[in-house]
């Protein structure tokens, strides 16, 4: 009986303990002695891998998992997820990994070290902006991770790799939504203040009348779409937006949150362009 007793505690505890990342480890280790060398695949040493970002709070373990990440010189982007190295974008010497983790663009929970909790799901606060998340919405996954660059490049009118905030900006300002909307101190009291929309608590929300999903997202989405719909007695008018342009104010309202960073992770304000030399003034 105890023999037995023994034996189960102790498959209990080896459960416990063998980490989901130690194989995903071994694997990486493969790879990088297969494309690398012996002397690289050497010099790693499996264990829990962090980025540590005191300034703004942020334990990201993801590269415990996501051990390609930085190796895009040596390991070939065809190399299975999760070691994958980063994609190579344009704009990524400006976000040094060692400088903004991995959460700060992609959202998910940093410290977890199990794909399921570090991911995260829909029902969570800030979830891993995944491609599931972002077709659920219409979305590409690269899309819907727009709404935390804007975290930090809110005052900038265009950014590039930020198409789809560019267009919601530019549709905000077209449609003169100030006149009944106050941002920053700036706009009209007809309708509720905007500054701090992504803050909203979605439980204080009223979906009646939305049809999809019950979340923020989809709530604000169907109320850009018709108004009257999702708040019958508004007096917002009907723009007539394609989805498409819906979905891209979305991405906009529910970037503007209240997010603390320290001055030197918010990009300097563009200046306003220079008024035409011979203008009449
Ligand atoms: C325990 C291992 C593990 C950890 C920790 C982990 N991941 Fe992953 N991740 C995976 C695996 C495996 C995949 C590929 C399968 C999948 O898509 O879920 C993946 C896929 C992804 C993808 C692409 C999938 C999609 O749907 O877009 C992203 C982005 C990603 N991870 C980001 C992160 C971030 C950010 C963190 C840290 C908060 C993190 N991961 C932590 C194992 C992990
Ligand atoms: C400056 C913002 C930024 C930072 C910082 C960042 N990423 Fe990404 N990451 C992106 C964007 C943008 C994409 C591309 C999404 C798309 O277009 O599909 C991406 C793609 C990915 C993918 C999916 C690749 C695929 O083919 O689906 C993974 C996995 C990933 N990042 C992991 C990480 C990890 C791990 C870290 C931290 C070491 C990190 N990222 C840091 C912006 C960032
Ligand atoms: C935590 C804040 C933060 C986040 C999140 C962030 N950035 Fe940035 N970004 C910066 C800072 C700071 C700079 C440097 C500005 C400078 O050099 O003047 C910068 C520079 C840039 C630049 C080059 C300069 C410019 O403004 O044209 C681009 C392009 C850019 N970021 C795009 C993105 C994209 C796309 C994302 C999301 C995938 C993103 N950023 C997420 C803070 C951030
Ligand atoms: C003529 C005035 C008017 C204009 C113009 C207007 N709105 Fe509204 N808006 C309202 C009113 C009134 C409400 C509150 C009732 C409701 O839910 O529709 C509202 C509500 C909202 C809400 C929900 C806010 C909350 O906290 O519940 C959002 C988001 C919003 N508007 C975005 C926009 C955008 C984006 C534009 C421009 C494309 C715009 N509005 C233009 C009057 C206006």
């Amino acid at each position: 009986m105890s023999f037995v007793f023994l034996a189960l505690v102790a498959f209990a505890l080896v459960r416990e303990f063998r980490p989901a990342w130690g194989p995903i480890q071994a694997r990486f280790r493969v790879a990088m002695e297969r494309y690398g060398g012996t002397e690289r695949a050497r010099a790693f040493h499996p264990g829990i891998k962090q980025i540590w970002i005191p300034k703004i709070h942020t334990v990201d373990r993801c590269i415990t998992c996501h051990l390609g990440y930085e190796w895009g010189s040596v390991l070939p982007t065809t190399l299975p997820q999760p070691l994958t190295p980063h994609p190579n974008l344009a704009y990524m010497d400006k976000h040094p990994f060692q400088d903004f983790g991995c959460t700060t663009c992609h959202g998910g929970q940093g410290w977890a070290t199990s794909r399921a909790s570090a991911h995260g799901d829909e029902g969570w606060n800030d979830p891993m902006l995944s491609s599931a998340i972002a077709s659920r919405n219409g979305l590409q996954k690269g899309d819907l991770i727009q709404m935390r660059c804007n975290f930090c490049h809110r005052h900038a009118v265009t950014t590039p790799g930020m198409e789809q905030i560019d267009l919601g900006k530019k549709l905000y300002k077209e449609n003169r939504c100030r006149l009944c909307h106050t941002v920053e101190g700036r706009g009209g009291t007809k309708g509720p203040e905007l500054t701090y929309f992504g803050d909203k608590n979605p439980e204080l929300v009223d979906f009646t009348h939305v049809t999809g999903t019950h979340t923020l997202f989809n709530w604000t989405f169907e109320h850009l779409l018709a108004p009257d719909q999702i708040s019958p007695k508004t007096t917002m008018p009907t723009f007539r937006f394609t989805p498409q342009e819906a979905r891209a104010l979305t991405l906009m309202l529910l970037s503007w949150r209240r997010e603390e960073f320290p001055p030197e992770y918010i990009p300097a304000p563009i200046e306003e362009p220079p008024a035409m030399p011979n203008s009449s003034r």
